[in-house]
């Protein structure tokens, strides 16, 4: 993407490009945008183009762009109390605790507070190990955990590889996948089945006895919203109460209405023992992650010190901003609207698209977290583009991203699938403009496609 001549004449693109060094990329290929402002589920740059967000961000945006109540709670905590230690007791850190103690399924009752969610991912497998006294973890191919020393480890895409080795006594399994089984399946029973069997298989050679935590985003994100079978989070539930593993569900994606629920499991009435939160917990106004414990768990650190901190944990300008949020999820029926705009206008406007684009293998999701799955050839399910294209063999999927910035959206795109991912504030009819969009840009994805 090429930022145009006013953007790349700024300061602003001339200092970026002088001193920032960017996540994730080659830093002299960059061309950023440059951002001047936002609201709600659009923001703009300085050459006056404005995008939907269909990205928000990186799916952190929960709440939308500059909901004015988040911004007056951190104006107020600003002025109250910036900044205080980790062990003092503090009104917005204790509030905030207790609100995310109230949400959360059964007995998880303490927040540890983080900057983010791999700093959450690290310290909830740092729990479980000295919990259990065990060292390994298990999590699957496909997922995303964060980019620090263990979460980097922990996560199951090509962002791992040049991390590698690692750190030891983590072992990836496969999770379901419907659409494109490891497992030979039919249909979501079969899949669901035999993916258990072979965590079970998994559980049996690494010796269960030496396994802490089982660590799994509860619906796959990044890597696809894979959306666990009915059944088989139970049975992974299971297969940790059975052996005594800690069952993680990292849900730094996909919790906070996301899923059209306060936390994804509750979609299929799991109580994990440790839950990760980050990104929509606060929608990123201010830096904010933390892992939710159970009473077990915290149990543990009762009279032992818990070796782990931060000098921001529960930062007051960060935890002011949760309790915000989390109040106008409340009072502004957040959740509820998640749900309606996931069932009654996503879900069918998708299976829409399916119908009529050949590009277009797989739909799938829940709430306001969906994907599309682009191939070549729906028979053979052939990818529109190669696992981890970069360069000329992306190109399909850099023309479709193109295409939506053209049209004004701001696309997620991963792979050969592209997001569904607003802000869960989207209104109906900016939903349907986005999905619009959406259907156009496709057409330039089907040229690709055997029809
Ligand atoms: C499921 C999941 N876990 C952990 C992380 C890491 O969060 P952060 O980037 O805040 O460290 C992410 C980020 O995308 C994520 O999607």
């Amino acid at each position: 993407m090429t930022a145009d001549t006013t953007a790349a004449q700024s300061a602003a693109y001339r200092d970026d490009r002088a001193h920032v060094f960017h996540s994730w990329s080659a830093q002299a290929l960059l061309n950023p945008i440059v951002v001047a402002g936002a609201a709600g589920a659009r923001f703009w740059d300085t050459d006056g183009n404005t995008y939907l967000d269909f990205a928000s961000q990186l799916v952190n945006v929960n709440i939308g762009h500059q909901h004015p109540k988040l911004v007056a709670a951190i104006k107020e905590q600003a002025d109250q109390l910036c900044t205080i230690a980790p062990f003092h007791a503090n009104a917005a850190r204790s509030e905030a605790a207790r609100l995310i103690a109230e949400l959360a399924p059964g007995d998880l009752n303490k927040v540890f507070f983080t900057n983010g969610g791999a700093e959450a991912t690290e310290n909830a497998i740092r729990m479980a190990r000295l919990h259990t006294g065990r060292h390994k973890v298990l999590t699957t191919y496909r997922s995303y955990h964060g980019s620090t020393a263990a979460a980097i480890t922990m996560t199951g895409d090509p962002r791992r590889w040049a991390n590698e080795p690692g750190i030891p006594g983590v072992v990836k399994f496969w999770g379901p996948y419907p659409y494109r089984s490891a497992f030979f399946t039919t249909d979501a029973a079969e899949e669901c089945e035999r993916a258990l069997a072979h965590l079970a298989d998994v559980l049996t050679v690494e010796g269960p006895a030496t396994v802490a935590a089982i660590v799994l985003e509860t619906v796959v994100g990044t890597n696809g919203i894979l959306v666990p079978p009915d059944g088989y989070l139970q049975g992974v539930r299971e297969l940790c109460d059975h052996h005594g593993i800690v069952f993680v569900a990292d849900e730094v994606m996909s919790g906070f209405g996301r899923c059209g629920e306060w936390f994804a499991v509750d979609h299929w009435g799991v109580t994990p023992d440790l839950i990760c939160f980050a990104k929509g917990i606060n929608s990123g106004y201010v830096p904010l992650g933390g892992v939710i414990i159970s009473e077990a768990i915290a149990e543990s650190f009762a009279t032992r010190p818990y070796p782990g901190g931060l000098t921001y944990s529960g930062h007051p300008l960060a935890c002011a901003s949760a309790v915000a949020s989390i109040n106008v999820f409340k009072e502004e029926g957040i959740i509820e609207h998640a749900r309606h705009l996931g069932d009654d206008i996503i879900g069918p406007a998708l299976a829409d698209l399916a119908a009529r684009h050949p590009s277009v293998g797989d739909v799938r999701g829940l709430g306001v977290f969906w994907a599309i799955e682009l191939v070549r050839n729906g028979e053979t399910r052939e990818p529109l583009v190669p696992y981890n294209a970069a360069g000329e063999a992306n190109a399909p999927m850099a023309e479709f991203a193109a295409a939506c910035r053209d049209r004004g959206l701001w696309p997620f795109t991963h792979f050969n699938r592209t997001h569904v991912v607003p802000p869960i504030t989207i209104s109906d009819e900016e939903l349907r403009t986005g999905l619009a969009i959406i259907d156009e840009a496709l057409d330039v994805t089907d040229k690709h496609a055997v029809a």
